[in-house]
């Protein structure tokens, strides 16, 4: 099968085209993002409206671009996959609008997508996914453990209490006085400290296999307001912050997967991009004898690929949505038979 997928839950406007699914997991054949960083960046964070004018402009030019590189007519495509939720709903909207509008003109069938599946299916893009899996979803908006047991078949072990990962690195990051986006800028300062650092206090829940990064984020809001850092300093404290949740992150993955089993663990998600999180998983799994594996950085971070991805698996298995597809700013993950159950 043939598949467009459309991502616009937040501020990338994001299309792309794949095939499959077959034996080898899911063949990508274009994935177009436009970045919205530059807009955001002046006003220091996300502003929605702007979000959701921007899609409206660059919807269009970035489907048709991901066609062109696809070498894809309107003829040859067999489906569409949209992300309807969670996320901004002026945003999603616009997305959701589109897919519609191309499903009902090309009589195409239509699947919605949730964006937690999407950011679990990036890994589908490299192979078959093989079940049991763990995943752990890092991101701006979430922090979930997932206990996926087939195509579909989401078990939620645990989730965030307070902040999720992305949005305590870019808090930190406003806390330390760095440009948005910022994770990214963070991570950079974070790995220009030379040497080990103790890491900043993190929450230690137990009986949980939930996460918890409130605290972190009020120490170091404390360190920054008590000492007034310096550049060096402040790219102690930004290692320190790092290490902390990169810790957090770890740990509590390795618990759960510990207490489940032997299953890979997969890892997604924009926060999934920071190298220390990579290193820090990859060398505590490897000693606990656990696989895990990180999606090409490039897909974690938002993006229409890991849309279509899931929209492939989710047409062939549990059939199209209706026609009136609708868009949902909160909305659980729940298993394909539950959704089409209800
Ligand atoms: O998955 P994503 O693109 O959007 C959501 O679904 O939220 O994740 C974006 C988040 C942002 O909070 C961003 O700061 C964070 O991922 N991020 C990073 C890195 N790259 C992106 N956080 C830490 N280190 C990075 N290298
Ligand atoms: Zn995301």
């Amino acid at each position: 099968m043939l598949l467009l997928g459309i991502e616009t839950s937040c501020d990338e406007t994001s299309a792309a085209i794949v095939s499959g699914p077959s034996d080898d997991g899911v063949q990508l054949l274009s994935n177009v993002v436009a970045s919205q960083d530059d807009l955001h960046a002046h006003f220091g964070g996300i502003v929605p409206e702007v979000a959701s004018r921007r899609h409206i402009e660059m919807i269009l030019p970035v489907i048709r671009e991901a066609m062109q590189r696809a070498s894809v007519t309107w003829e040859d495509l067999q489906g569409i996959a949209v992300t309807n939720g969670p996320g901004l709903v002026g945003s999603l909207v616009v997305g959701v609008a589109a897919a519609k509008a191309i499903a009902q003109a090309r009589r195409l069938p239509l699947v919605g997508i949730h964006h937690l599946e999407a950011h679990i299916y990036a890994a589908a893009i490299h192979g078959p996914l093989p079940f049991p899996l763990l995943a752990l979803i890092a991101s701006g908006g979430h922090s979930h453990l997932v206990l996926m047991h087939g195509h579909g078949k989401y078990d939620v072990l645990g989730r965030t209490l307070d902040d999720a990962p992305g949005e305590a690195f870019d808090k930190g990051a406003r806390l330390l006085g760095l440009p948005y986006p910022g994770g990214p800028h963070l991570a950079a300062l974070a790995d220009s400290f030379p040497g080990r650092v103790e890491p900043m206090p993190r929450a230690h829940i137990s009986n949980s296999r939930d996460f918890s990064f409130s605290g972190v984020k009020a120490a170091l809001a404390r360190a920054v307001r008590t000492t007034q850092p310096q550049e060096r300093d402040r790219a102690r404290l930004a290692a320190a912050y790092q290490e902390s949740i990169a810790l957090s992150l770890t740990e509590r993955t390795l618990q759960v997967a510990d207490e489940i089993g032997d299953s890979p663990i997969f890892v997604a998600g924009g926060v999934a991009r920071n190298q220390r999180l990579r290193d820090l998983l990859a060398q505590r799994a490897a000693a606990a004898g656990l696989r895990v594996h990180f999606p090409d950085p490039a897909l974690c971070t938002d993006n229409a690929a890991m849309v279509a991805a899931a929209g492939v698996h989710k047409l062939a298995r549990a059939g199209p949505d209706p026609p009136d597809l609708d868009c949902f700013a909160n909305i659980q993950l729940r298993s394909w038979d539950a959704t089409t159950a209800s």
